[in-house]
């Protein structure tokens, strides 16, 4: 493992000099020489910034690749777009709110195959997506050119990702109930820290009731994650204006087994 040669790579990838990288991370051009050059290694706490900046994984800087295929790369090998190409209803409300009068920096969290993140581009936003699963992240690339559409799309995880740059729009769909109880503050944080003022964060995730019982296809790794309580996404803004603040119960019949889901949406903006 050479996290240094890991560094180098990325850092041309991105068509960032040693001393930019040094600038974005607030360290000595001579550190981000020391690193790739193997004299020295960055510290710890650093390693999640430097994957944000060079718009990769912490997994990836390390070179690990036990956990980079995913449930869902599963799903997105498949032909055709397992989540359709109709935008999100959410995107709607997005567009409703902040009409793209100018070209608003949106980012789209797990965003899957990019329907929302192309189809936001397409009216007019600056877009920025990620997902962690690498098919999906190619498809939307795909996607993207297919359409003339312009959107910086990426691998990362929603777990060790940190924004490096203020949004105006910050949207999420389907993919908080992944963010285990430990890190949603820090998360939540974060993308409430990255929001311009008079944005918004757009946001759903699944809830427990006790009277739905949970989905009879729910992933490994959605059971391995704490339920989100009801109420719980909205306790975290509550400094901020709700514009929407729903709790819904929809039918499914994912993989052929009739249940229910119970999800909260929240469209809140930061004033
Ligand atoms: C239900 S899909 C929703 C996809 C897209 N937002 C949409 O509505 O079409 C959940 C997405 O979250 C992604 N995902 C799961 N865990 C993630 C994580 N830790 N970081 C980033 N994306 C993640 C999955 O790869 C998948 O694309």
């Amino acid at each position: 493992m050479n996290i240094g040669k890991q560094i180098a790579e990325k850092r041309k990838n991105s068509g960032l000099t040693q001393q930019a990288l040094a600038e974005k991370l607030n360290v000595s051009f001579q550190a981000v020489s020391k690193w790739e050059n193997g004299f020295s290694c960055p510290d710890i706490e650093l390693i999640p910034k430097i994957a944000t900046v060079l718009k990769t994984t912490t997994d990836a800087l390390f070179d690990y690749s036990a956990h980079s295929f995913t449930e869902y790369d599963v799903r997105y090998e498949k032909d055709g777009y397992f989540w359709g190409l109709q935008p999100n209803s959410l995107c709607y409300e997005i567009m409703k709110l902040k009409p793209p009068v100018k070209p608003y920096r949106v980012l789209d969290i797990g965003c899957g195959e990019g329907k929302d993140a192309v189809f936001l581009a397409r009216n007019g936003y600056s877009v920025t997506a990620f997902d962690v699963s690498v098919v999906g992240i190619n498809k939307a690339k795909n996607l993207a050119d297919n359409l003339g559409a312009n959107v910086d799309f990426f691998n990362a995880d929603i777990r060790d990702y940190v924004p490096d740059t203020n949004y105006d729009i910050i949207f999420s769909s389907g993919v908080f109930h992944y963010i285990p109880l430990s890190s949603r503050g820090k998360i939540i944080k974060n993308l409430k820290k990255y929001t311009n003022l008079n944005g918004i964060n757009v946001l759903n995730v699944f809830v427990k009731k006790p009277f739905i019982e949970a989905p009879p296809d729910s992933e490994d790794s959605e059971k391995k994650v704490e339920a989100w309580k009801s109420g719980e996404l909205f306790s975290f803004y509550h400094n901020w204006l709700f514009h929407r603040n729903d709790e819904i119960i929809f039918d499914c019949n994912s993989n052929g087994f009739p249940h229910k889901h119970c999800m909260d949406i929240l469209i809140a903006e930061k004033i």
